[in-house]
């Protein structure tokens, strides 16, 4: 073997190595993180929750936006959730993600039990985790073990948001680069964007679908033409900006992989998620978690799991905020 061709396979090698080798972070991740200093945070995390789902089932979408959103700026470490009292705090963003009041709401009520229980000891970032897994499971979705120990942030600026979070009118291309950001395939693309199959979207999001997709033509010719016009009398032209309608027109409040089967019927609401089945880079993912649920919570799990790997803050970096809303100090 020639000297070049052995060190391009020695680069190959360390390569394969280092993808295979945990980054800082995970390093202190474990399920077990809490067992002995809050050996009951699961049990109260999921009472609570179960309550919040109960008085409002939008809980279910409102804290899985939530999580979404807060991994994917500056990692996931509750920045999301500080509220500034000059509004430029990561959840007052123009990019703004209308980030439903449940999940905060949410979020802030199993912080206050946990702290009841075990006082100055679990993160908000990991209780928005734990929250995050409960919500879905309780929505008829898989279960996964959540890996714990992640501390919260010490800054949370609205400037920090813009560019960091994937728009309705994306294609694969763009979607795919964002997630690639963060190690996250074309795989865990279609598999994450399989959280729409709960939830609402507000009619301004994809209008323009509906009433302006080019000069010659009105609707956007992916849409399901039923499902077109079924959007159009739910969404006028001009609607108020406060009309949203269910994300998954099948099954809105169930986790299910009906999502999948939505867009191979071309029932799929925004262009980032229709594009999916349409794009031929990612139109055998679609099919096979359309074909197979199981298929799809594996890979759902999977991705939600290193989702939440995303730039944990350890030691000096964090800490544990005594309230969700605001920096210790
Ligand atoms: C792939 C690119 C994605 C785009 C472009 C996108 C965009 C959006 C938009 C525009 C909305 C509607 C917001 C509104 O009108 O109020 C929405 C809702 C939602 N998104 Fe995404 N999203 C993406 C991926 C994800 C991921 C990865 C998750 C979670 C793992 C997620 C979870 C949700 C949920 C649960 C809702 C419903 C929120 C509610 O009902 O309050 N999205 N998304
Ligand atoms: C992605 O993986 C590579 C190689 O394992 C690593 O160097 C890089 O830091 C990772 N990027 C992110 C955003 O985690
Ligand atoms: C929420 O409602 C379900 C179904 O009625 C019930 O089984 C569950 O115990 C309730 N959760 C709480 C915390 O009360
Ligand atoms: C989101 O942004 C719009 C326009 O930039 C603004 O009118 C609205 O009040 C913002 N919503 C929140 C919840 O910050």
């Amino acid at each position: 073997m020639d000297r070049r061709r052995r060190c391009l396979l020695l680069m190959v090698a360390a390569a394969l190595l280092a993808s295979t080798m945990p980054s800082p972070g995970d390093a202190t991740l474990s399920p077990d993180y809490y067992a002995s200093s809050c050996p009951n945070l699961e049990s109260i995390v999921r009472y609570e929750v179960s309550r919040k789902i109960n008085l409002t089932v939008v809980t279910i979408p409102a804290t899985l936006r939530l999580f979404f959103h807060d991994c994917l700026v500056g990692g996931c470490d509750a920045s999301v959730l500080i509220a500034s009292p000059n509004n430029d705090a990561e959840k007052d963003a123009s990019d703004n993600m209308s980030l439903a009041g449940d999940g905060f709401d949410t979020i802030n009520r199993v912080k206050t039990a946990v702290e009841n229980a075990c006082p100055g000891v679990v993160s908000c970032a990991d209780i928005m985790a734990l929250a995050t897994r409960d919500v879905v499971y309780l929505a008829s979705g898989p279960y996964w073990r959540v890996e714990l120990g992640r501390l919260d942030g010490l800054v949370s600026r609205a400037s920090n948001v813009k560019g960091k979070l994937p728009g309705e009118h994306m294609h694969v291309k763009e979607l795919a680069a964002m997630f690639q950001k963060h190690n996250l395939s074309l795989a865990d693309l279609v598999a994450l964007s399989g959280a729409h199959t709960v939830g609402f979207a507000h009619c301004t999001r994809f209008t323009s679908r509906l009433y302006g997709y080019s000069s010659s033509t009105l609707t956007d010719p992916t849409y399901n033409p039923d499902y077109a016009d079924q959007l159009k009398e739910a969404c006028p032209r001009n609607v108020p900006p406060t009309i949203a309608v269910n994300m998954d027109p099948v099954s809105p409040i169930t986790f299910d992989n009906l999502y999948y089967a939505n867009l191979v019927n071309g029932l799929g609401l925004f262009t980032s998620d229709q594009v999916l089945y349409n794009d031929l880079a990612t139109q055998e993912i679609v099919k096979r978690f359309a074909n197979s649920q199981k298929a799809f919570f594996d890979a759902f799990v999977d991705a939600m799991i290193r989702l939440g790997r995303l730039g944990v803050k350890t030691e000096n970096q964090g800490e544990i905020r005594k309230v969700c809303t605001a920096f210790n100090h």
